[in-house]
C-alpha cells in the first residue's frame, strides 16, 4: 500500500493562527474585553458542546442553520451533540439555570468560538470567534440604547468612525408583525415574507420583487413600500400609530441627539433567528469589498421560558472576528504595534549576541518588552523584518556601544534617533 502524505492545510473553513494572525486576533479580543468591561459587563464561558435539542426548539430556530449548518454527531452513548453554532441559546440556558440567585438586570459577555457548516467565502468561515454581549432581566429601552452604544464604542476604540467606516442599521420586529396583521397575512405567508426580506440585500431587485409578488400577491405593494423605506417616516401611514413605530422613532432620535451615535432605519434588517421580538440591529462595513454585516443583535423576550420558569427579557448582539479583521485591514486601522515587542536589539555580529541579550534584559526589567535578533541575516534584512513586525524601537549593538556603554535608540515609526546610557533611553520609552 502506498503511503499518502498528510496535508499541512487545516480542515476546510477553519484557520491556523500563525503568530502574526494570533497577534491580530489577540488585539481584537483585547479591545473587545476592554470595551465590554468599560460598560460594566462580566465575562462568562461554556463548553463548545451542547445537546442538539437546544437548537431545535421552536423559538430558537433558524431553519437554515439547524437543517444545513450545524455540526451534529452522536456520542458513544448515542446522545445527539452539536458544536455550538451561536452562543445565545447557551447564555439563555445558563441564565435560566440560576434565575433565582442572579441579580437582574445582568450584563454578561463572552468570546466563544462557533461552528457553522457554511459555504466558505470572504467573511464567512466554518469556525469563527464571536463577541457576545447580552443584558437579561429588563425590557427598558435604555438597555437597547446601552447595547448599541457599546457596539459603537467597540468601533471607536479600534479608531473607526461612525458614518465613515461603518453604519448602524436598525429595525423593529414588531413593525413587521403590525404590517402582517394589517394585511391579514396567514402565519405561513408572514414567515415566508420574513425569510424573503432577510435575503433582500443578496437578491437582484427584479428577482426580489417577483418573489414577494409570488409569496403574497395581494399585499405585495404595501410590503415592498415598507421594505423600500429609506427613513422611518417613509413607512406606510397606518404603521405610524403603532407603539413599535413610536418606540423605534424615539430610539433613533435619542441615539442621534442625546448620544451623538447616529443609527439608520433599515427595514431589510430582519435577523434570521426566530427568537427576536423587538428592536433588531446590524452594523455594516462601508468598505466596498466587505459588504457583510459585522455585528447583529436585538431584543428577545422569550428564550429563557424554554427552560421552564419565568420570562426574562433579553437583548444582545454578536460580532465576529473574521469580519472584524477584514474591516480593520481594509480601512488601514491595524497601524498599532500589536504583533511585536516594543524594542528589538540587533547585534552587528553574532559574537555580540550575549551583549545584546544583556541590553534587552535591562529593558525587560524596566517593564519594556524587548527581543534580540540573534539570527545570521544581514543588518538591512533584520531592520526590514522589525519594520514589518511594527516594532516601535530598535537598538543596534556594535563593539563601540559595548565599550562606551552608550547606545542609539531608533524610533522606527518616526525615523528619529536618541543617544544615551541604558537608563536614559529607558526613561525615553516609559
Ligand atoms: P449572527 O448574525 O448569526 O448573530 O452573527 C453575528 C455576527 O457573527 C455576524 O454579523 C458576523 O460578523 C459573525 N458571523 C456569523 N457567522 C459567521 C461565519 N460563518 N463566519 C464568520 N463570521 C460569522 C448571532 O449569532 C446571534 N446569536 C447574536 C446575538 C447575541 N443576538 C443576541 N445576542
Amino acid at each position: 500500500m502506498s503511503k499518502k502524505e498528510l496535508t499541512t492545510d487545516p480542515y476546510k473553513g477553519v484557520r491556523d493562527f500563525y503568530p502574526e494572525d494570533k497577534a491580530i486576533q489577540n488585539y481584537i479580543f483585547d479591545t473587545w474585553h476592554t470595551t465590554a468591561r468599560q460598560f460594566g459587563f462580566e465575562e462568562y464561558d461554556a463548553s463548545i458542546l451542547e445537546p442538539s435539542e437546544l437548537y431545535k426548539s421552536k423559538g430558537v430556530q433558524n431553519e437554515e442553520m439547524v437543517n444545513e449548518q450545524t455540526y451534529t454527531f452522536k456520542d458513544r452513548s448515542d446522545r445527539e451533540v452539536t458544536l455550538r453554532p451561536e452562543m445565545t441559546p447557551t447564555v439563555a440556558r445558563m441564565v435560566a439555570g440560576r434565575a433565582k440567585e442572579l441579580y437582574f438586570p445582568l450584563r454578561w459577555y463572552s468570546i466563544p468560538n462557533l461552528f457553522r457548516y457554511e459555504r466558505t467565502q470572504r467573511g464567512r468561515l466554518r469556525e469563527h470567534w464571536q463577541l457576545n454581549c447580552d443584558i437579561f432581566g429588563t425590557d427598558d429601552i435604555t438597555a437597547e440604547i446601552e447595547m448599541v452604544l457599546l457596539a459603537n464604542q467597540i468601533f471607536l476604540n479600534f479608531g473607526a468612525e461612525n458614518g465613515t467606516h461603518f453604519e448602524i442599521c436598525v429595525n423593529h420586529r414588531g413593525l413587521l408583525d403590525a404590517l402582517y396583521k394589517d394585511l391579514e397575512l396567514s402565519e405561513e405567508t408572514a414567515t415566508a415574507v420574513t425569510r424573503l426580506a432577510d435575503k433582500m440585500q443578496k437578491m437582484e431587485v427584479n428577482e426580489f420583487e417577483a418573489a414577494v409578488k409570488e409569496t403574497a400577491a395581494r399585499a405585495a405593494d404595501t410590503i415592498l413600500k415598507f421594505l423600500r423605506a429609506k427613513s422611518i417616516t417613509e413607512v406606510p401611514e397606518f404603521l405610524k400609530e403603532n407603539s413599535t413605530y413610536l418606540e423605534l422613532e424615539k430610539f433613533i432620535d435619542d441615539m442621534e441627539n442625546k448620544f451623538a451615535c447616529p443609527v439608520k432605519f433599515d427595514p431589510s434588517v430582519i435577523r434570521g433567528f426566530d427568537y427576536y421580538t423587538g428592536i433588531v440591529f446590524e452594523i455594516f462595513d462601508l468598505h466596498p469589498e466587505n459588504k457583510r454585516a459585522m455585528l447583529g443583535g436585538g431584543r428577545y423576550e422569550n428564550l429563557t421560558t424554554l427552560f421552564g420558569g419565568d420570562k426574562l427579557p433579553g437583548i444582545g448582539f454578536g460580532m465576529g472576528d473574521v469580519t472584524m479583521r477584514d474591516f480593520l485591514e481594509s480601512h488601514n486601522l491595524l497601524t498599532a504595534n500589536i504583533t511585536a515587542p516594543t524594542l528589538i536589539v540587533i547585534p552587528t555580529d553574532t559574537e555580540l549576541n550575549i551583549d545584546a541579550e544583556v541590553v534587552a534584559n535591562t529593558f525587560r526589567q524596566a517593564g519594556i518588552s524587548a527581543a534580540v535578533d540573534i539570527g545570521e541575516r544581514k543588518m538591512a534584512k533584520k531592520l526590514a523584518a522589525a519594520d514589518k513586525q511594527m516594532v516601535e524601537y530598535a537598538i543596534i549593538i556594535g563593539d563601540d556601544e559595548v565599550k562606551s556603554q552608550t547606545y542609539v535608540l531608533k524610533n522606527m515609526t518616526e525615523g528619529s534617533e536618541e543617544c544615551g546610557t541604558l537608563e536614559e533611553l529607558i526613561s525615553k520609552i516609559v
